[in-house]
């Protein structure tokens, strides 16, 4: 595996491999790699020849007062469990080669609207850091697809909605969600939980499954069963940030179900922690 820091470097890579025919997909990461990030990886090796992740933490998608600064930093453990996977390249760019003008002064992506709903409304800019930084990669590594996980739903969404809208070429794919034996869905920030908020964590996913039956059951009222989501969070010991029941076509809300596929989307603190989570429906 070549572990490369800068835009050049990549280019001369990618360019070979592509002039030998071969094709690149794209995993784009912030490190402490788990096995969410590991799956990305091996679907990357079955779609294309050369897999290219990059870690960054990416100071523009973090708020005032989030974890920007604890945000686990393990690149040695990623690097070695990435030398295990089918990787060609790894990508660790420094602040200095993704916003060479400092970042606040740097040319911004927006997806208007979208960015600001359900994540975006307890997060305020955050989409716009994370669309920001994906179009400087793509542009970097110009792979022939791009795999995101499916965990964070919105910014697939979004994701894809920029590429479309800006005529970039990469194909998105989404990969579903690798969960703990528990169903607690795997994230960097699970590592922040006590023993006792680790073992409360796993009625976030729980209470998409009790969801998902209700309205496989035949359940019409969605901000009923969106009422009763919060208080199971609550009585589970956890603090609703939102919990809504989208068209998973288009994000957009509904009083009830009209035949199309939905989604559950939940965020949640334990402590100070934030956890999101969705499941897909067919009611
Ligand atoms: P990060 O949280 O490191 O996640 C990198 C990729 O792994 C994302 O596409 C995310 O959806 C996926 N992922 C995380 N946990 C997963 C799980 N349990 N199952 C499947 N996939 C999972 O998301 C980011 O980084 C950043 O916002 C980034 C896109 C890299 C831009 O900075």
């Amino acid at each position: 595996m070549i572990t490369a820091r800068t835009a050049q470097e990549i280019h001369s890579w990618v360019r070979r491999w592509k002039s030998a025919g071969q094709r690149v997909a794209f995993v784009p990461t912030m490190g402490n790699l788990h096995q969410g990030h590991l799956e990305l990886c091996r679907q990357a090796a079955i779609k294309a020849d050369r897999v290219v992740v990059s870690i960054y933490v990416n100071p523009l998608q973090f708020g005032e007062g989030e974890d920007f600064e604890q945000y686990p930093r393990t690149l040695e453990q990623d690097r070695l469990r990435l030398t295990r996977e089918s990787v060609s390249l790894l990508f660790t760019p420094t602040d200095e080669v993704i916003y060479p003008h400092g970042k606040r002064a740097s040319t911004q992506v927006v997806v208007p609207e979208l960015s600001d709903i359900l994540c975006g409304s307890s997060r305020p800019r955050h989409f716009i850091g994370v669309t920001t930084v994906v179009a400087k990669l793509l542009n970097i590594v110009q792979p022939d697809v791009v795999l995101l996980g499916e965990k964070d739903f919105q910014q697939l969404y979004l994701i894809r909605r920029m590429v479309e809208d800006l005529f970039m070429s990469p194909q998105v794919i989404g990969v579903p969600t690798v969960r703990e034996a528990d169903g607690l869905a795997m994230s960097s920030r699970n590592s922040y939980l006590d023993a006792e908020q680790r073992a409360r964590a796993p009625a976030l996913y729980r209470c998409l499954r009790r969801l998902r039956e209700r309205l496989q059951a035949g359940e019409r009222d969605i901000a009923a069963l969106e009422q009763q989501g919060r208080e199971y969070l609550t009585a589970a010991g956890l603090r609703p940030d939102y919990i809504s029941i989208r068209k998973a076509a288009s994000l957009a809300p509904l009083r009830e179900p009209d035949g199309e596929e939905l989604v559950i989307l939940a965020a949640a603190y334990l402590g100070e922690t934030r956890l999101i989570d969705n499941l897909r429906v067919m009611p």
